[in-house]
């Protein structure tokens, strides 16, 4: 049995529990110290003289997406031990979509928060990263970032389909989609509770492509998960094995010192980029990266990203954008046989938690087969990348609009704006027989970005006013500085910058103003004067948000726009790094 004094003689790269040794002045007394504690869960000196590796626990009652951890948990340790390392599970901060007020966004910094400051405090020399839901995986990728250690990112993964009266359903563009029938009263009470029931059939994150999806494959594509990690769903004995292997991976990378820095370079992000535009990704995959970027020194330039989006064609044909979901893209081959297929778009350089780059990878998966859910470069679902950057006089800072679920009747378009001046507003009028409205007019929500809600909740996904509902209008333009759901579509326009809260141009919008919206130009105008604008802004000046104490008032202190990823400002990397893309 080793003495603390000999433990002292080990070269560092030895064990974690070697990690910041001089917390009370006496190396030795510490080490010694940290030792008797563990050893009151039981431990050996053996089984501490070995890199240790962390494993972030993000189970939750609240959090049926994460309704797996147990399972993977296991999987994750016994990777970890057949590697040679010590799993210790510690818990953080869980964000369940559904159950967040007064939107999970508003939380997700907060959780990757207390993620890098538990992965500084404890003493650890690796990281599993566990989690899926929406926010969880940026927040858990935002705060490694920071941290700075060697980490790797495990998806819960997504949930299996469902089938209603001999339908194919997932959450939860069909939650939308038979919600929009009950509305349009196409269905009756009952078959609204049936639904009810399958929309959700097992663990697991939302099974189209939305936002948790999305950063799956965003997290896969930036060589944080071991190649195949995004797609398995949840409740597979390949998502077992995914998480047996990211075990083992992180005792390699801790022995290897493969820290987080030399796997999220600029090449990463951009291949990221790249492949949020070719599965048609959510548009919240847009602000998350940002912040992710952003804890790197590295600013997300929109007008470049756009350019790399005219040449990026949607290949992954998932709803909300296409047809299936994310148990056939698995069976379809995953991110390998789309990876695959971008090759010649992508960094093939770009390091991996494997310790391999992305091209190495590449040359050793499995040969890919014919399918019907990763289409090829030569066949699209969509020509170009499914989101467009748009600009004009009102959004200055831009504005995004996910073309690749839009009706391309309304993409270019001119109306009167019917504008709601908040949820409250939207709430009390957009069902009334009274409002005045027309399919041709333009809606417009305010008051739904950063600091207006506070937290930019998905509000921007505006219903159809139920009198259009009911005469049979399915989509109509919609404008707002709030974000949608991945798993909507329409023509929407969202994450208008600067938000009106602060007095961006969309603060003065009145009802009957005109609004041209069109993707082909990448506008957004509203046609209104300079001149009446800054009339209506001294008339009527907006009162930023604010709060006397608490989480509410470091949120609405130091909150970004959605243009910088709306993280806090002090929680950005402070080397600059530079613009990305650079493509
Ligand atoms: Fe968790 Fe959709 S609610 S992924
Ligand atoms: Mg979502």
């Amino acid at each position: 049995m080793s003495s603390p004094k000999d433990d002292r003689k080990t070269p560092p790269a030895a064990g974690g529990m070697r990690k910041g040794l001089t917390n009370y002045g006496d190396a030795g007394f510490s080490l010694f110290l940290r030792k008797a504690f563990i050893k009151g869960a039981g431990y050996t000196d053996a089984a501490l003289d070995r890199p240790v590796i962390g494993i972030a626990d993000t189970g939750s009652g609240y959090n049926p997406c994460h309704g797996n951890m147990p399972q993977l948990i296991e999987a994750v340790q016994r990777g970890v031990m057949l590697a040679g390392g010590l799993p210790v599970k510690f818990p953080t901060i869980s964000i369940g979509e559904s159950f967040a007020a007064p939107t999970s966004m508003y939380l997700r910094n907060l959780m990757s928060m207390d993620t890098e400051e538990m992965l500084r405090a404890q003493p650890m020399d690796a990281v599993v990263l566990i989690g899926g839901c929406d926010k969880t995986v940026p927040a858990q990728l935002m705060g490694a970032a920071s941290a700075g250690l060697p980490a790797i990112q495990l998806i819960t993964g997504s949930m299996l389909t469902g089938s209603h009266r001999g339908e194919v359903v997932g959450a939860c563009t069909d939650c939308r989609r038979y919600w929009g029938k009950f509305r349009a009263e196409e269905i009756d009470d009952t078959e609204i509770a049936d639904v009810n029931n399958q929309l959700v059939p097992s663990v697991g994150t939302c099974s189209v492509m939305g936002t948790a999806s999305t950063m799956a494959c965003v997290a896969e594509a930036l060589g944080m998960t071991v190649p195949g990690g995004a797609s398995p769903p949840a409740v597979t004995s390949d998502r077992m094995r995914v998480a047996e292997l990211t075990g083992s991976t992180a005792v390699q990378m801790a022995r290897d010192g493969l820290t987080i820095d030399r796997v999220l370079t600029a090449q990463a992000f951009e291949n990221a980029m790249r492949v949020l535009l070719a599965i048609g990704g959510s548009t919240n995959g847009i602000v998350h990266l940002t912040a992710i970027a952003g804890r790197m020194g590295y600013d997300v330039d929109l007008k470049a990203l756009d350019r790399m989006g005219r040449e990026t064609p949607v290949l992954v044909d998932l709803k909300p954008s296409g047809h299936h979901y994310m148990e056939h893209f698995h069976a379809a081959g995953g991110m390998t046989a789309l990876l695959r297929e971008l090759r010649p778009l992508l960094h093939l350089d770009a390091m991996t938690v494997t310790g391999r780059t992305l091209g190495d990878e590449l040359d050793r998966a499995s040969p890919g087969f014919a399918q019907d859910v990763i289409r090829t470069r030569a066949n699209p679902i969509y020509p170009q990348g499914g989101i467009a950057v748009l600009q004009g006089n009102l959004a200055p800072g831009g504005a995004i609009i996910k073309q690749s679920a839009a009706d391309p009747k309304l993409m270019e378009h001119e109306g009167r704006a019917v504008v709601f001046e908040g949820l409250e507003d939207l709430a009390n009028r957009i069902d009334s027989d009274a409002l005045d409205v027309t399919a041709d007019d333009i809606l417009v929500l305010k008051n739904i970005g950063p600091k207006g809600a506070p937290g930019m909740p998905e509000a921007g996904y505006i219903p159809i006013p139920r009198k259009l509902a009911k005469a049979g209008v399915k989509d109509i333009v919609r404008i707002s500085d709030g974000r949608m759901s991945g798993t909507a579509f329409g023509t929407i326009v969202l994450h208008v910058t600067p938000e009106s809260a602060v007095g961006g141009p969309l603060a003065y919008v009145r009802s009957g103003d005109r609004i041209r919206l069109s993707v082909e130009r990448r506008e957004l105008e509203l046609l209104v004067s300079a001149e009446e604008l800054a009339k209506r802004a001294k008339e009527n000046p907006v009162q930023v948000p604010t709060a006397q104490r608490g989480y509410r008032k470091l949120f609405l202190e130091t909150v970004t726009q959605a243009d910088q990823g709306v993280d806090f400002d002090f929680l950005r990397g402070t080397q600059a790094m530079g613009a990305l893309p650079k493509a």
